[in-house]
């Protein structure tokens, strides 16, 4: 397993939409547990493969709190078949921003479809901060950032004080 570096905006790799992957073979598991050991050593709750620029539809997902046993979720080509009526808001993070939070407003439950790491066909029903985390993740695959999600102020702020950070530290892909 090794750590992989995490890419933050404004680098324009995080608006690709990510592939399908074709098959769960050994190279998909070793990305998955790169992917696990990047997000836990962030920390992350979440986090979309094309964050450790590797641009396939695999997210890992961990929502145990700390002393708890770890509950590591791994999922491959998840999509969404389903969104409950309601809402909820979150105030969302995301390892590609990081140290900006922002409340965002999603449908509160999920039904999503998936292939875990042994190949097999999975649907997961979710709801609570699960939903929430599915959704964000999800959106990364398709070139969406949580941040799409909040005013265009505040986002061009955001956006803004990044590509300043990018081309202090002599940033290379700035565009987002
Ligand atoms: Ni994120």
């Amino acid at each position: 397993m090794a750590l992989r570096p995490l890419v933050v905006i404004p680098d324009s790799i995080l608006r690709e939409p990510s592939k399908p992957l074709e098959r769960v073979d050994e190279d998909v598991r070793a990305l998955a547990k790169d992917m696990l050991e990047t997000m836990y050593d962030a920390p992350g709750i979440g986090l979309a493969a094309i964050q450790v620029a590797e641009p396939v539809r695999m997210l890992t997902i961990d929502l145990s709190r700390e002393g708890e046993e770890r509950d590591p979720h791994v999922f491959i080509n998840p999509e969404i078949v389903a969104r409950g009526d309601d809402f909820s808001t979150y105030e969302e993070g995301c390892l590609s921003i990081p140290d900006y939070y922002a409340e965002v407003e999603r449908p509160a439950s999920v039904t999503v479809n998936y292939i875990d790491l042994e190949g097999r066909q999975q649907t997961m029903e979710a709801d609570g901060l699960m939903a929430t985390c599915l959704q964000h993740e999800i959106d990364h695959l398709n070139g969406v950032l949580f941040i799409d999600h909040i005013s265009r102020l505040k986002r061009e702020m955001v956006v803004k004080k990044f590509k300043k950070l990018a081309k202090e530290r002599g940033g290379t892909r700035l565009a987002i």
